[in-house]
């Protein structure tokens, strides 16, 4: 079974999808740290963005060992990656490996942007997690705070809408819900209910 969770920063995908893939024994692969170590390669040997060469090199070169790096989750590698994110030749080159992540014996659980659209487009589940900007800032604002960096809550949304826009105009694979994508509104959920929404509607539609 393959599940495939796309949605905007802070929307709740990313914890969505490990709960979803423990709860169905599935390995899971969360495809943002992907373009995020593309753009820390190209950041780490003094490019500048958008250095499209450069960036596509390292995405054809990308050793996907090295996705756990604490590092991968800063604010500003999450902008750098939707700058990456945004140069066609790097989603290319990221396709096999996802496709191929996705294809393993039981299937898997990806979450992103594109899954539900271009990566996994004969998912068998395919969600579409959002929330409202104000609610997805609060969020982040609070795991930050949590980790002690210095953030602010106007920042945060301000970072979140750049981001969300330039995920939702660029002509490579933009963020958008699949025509077949349930939406999932996390706006009024805690992990929890958003969860056992989650679970819910798979069963449905695996006819569990
Ligand atoms: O965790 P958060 O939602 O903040 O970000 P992420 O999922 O790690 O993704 C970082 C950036 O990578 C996004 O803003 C997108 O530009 C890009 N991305 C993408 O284009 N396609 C994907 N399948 C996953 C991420």
């Amino acid at each position: 079974m393959i599940i495939a969770i796309d949605g905007p920063a802070a929307s709740g995908k990313g914890t969505l999808a490990k709960l979803i893939a423990r709860h169905w024994g599935l390995p899971c692969l969360d495809t943002g740290l992907l373009y995020r170590a593309v753009a820390r390669d190209v950041h780490a040997r003094g490019f500048r963005l958008p250095d499209t060469w450069s960036a596509v090199a390292l995405a054809r070169s990308l050793d996907p060992s090295s996705l756990d790096d604490p590092g991968l989750r800063s604010p500003g590698t999450g902008e750098w990656a939707s700058i990456v994110a945004s140069i066609s030749e790097v989603r290319a080159a990221l396709l096999d490996y996802q496709r191929a992540f996705a294809a393993q014996p039981g299937g898997a659980v990806l979450d992103g942007r594109d899954i539900g659209t271009v990566v996994c487009p004969a998912a068998d589940v395919k969600i579409f997690v959002t929330a409202s900007p104000e609610v997805r800032a609060r969020r982040r604002f609070l795991e930050r705070q949590a980790q002690s960096e210095a953030v602010t809550y106007e920042r945060g949304l301000a970072d979140i809408q750049r981001r969300d826009a330039r995920d939702a105009v660029r002509e490579s694979a933009p963020m958008r819900s699949a025509a077949d994508a349930t939406l999932l509104d996390t706006s009024d959920l805690d992990i929890e209910a958003a969860f056992d929404a989650a679970v819910g509607l798979i069963k449905r539609k695996i006819g569990q």
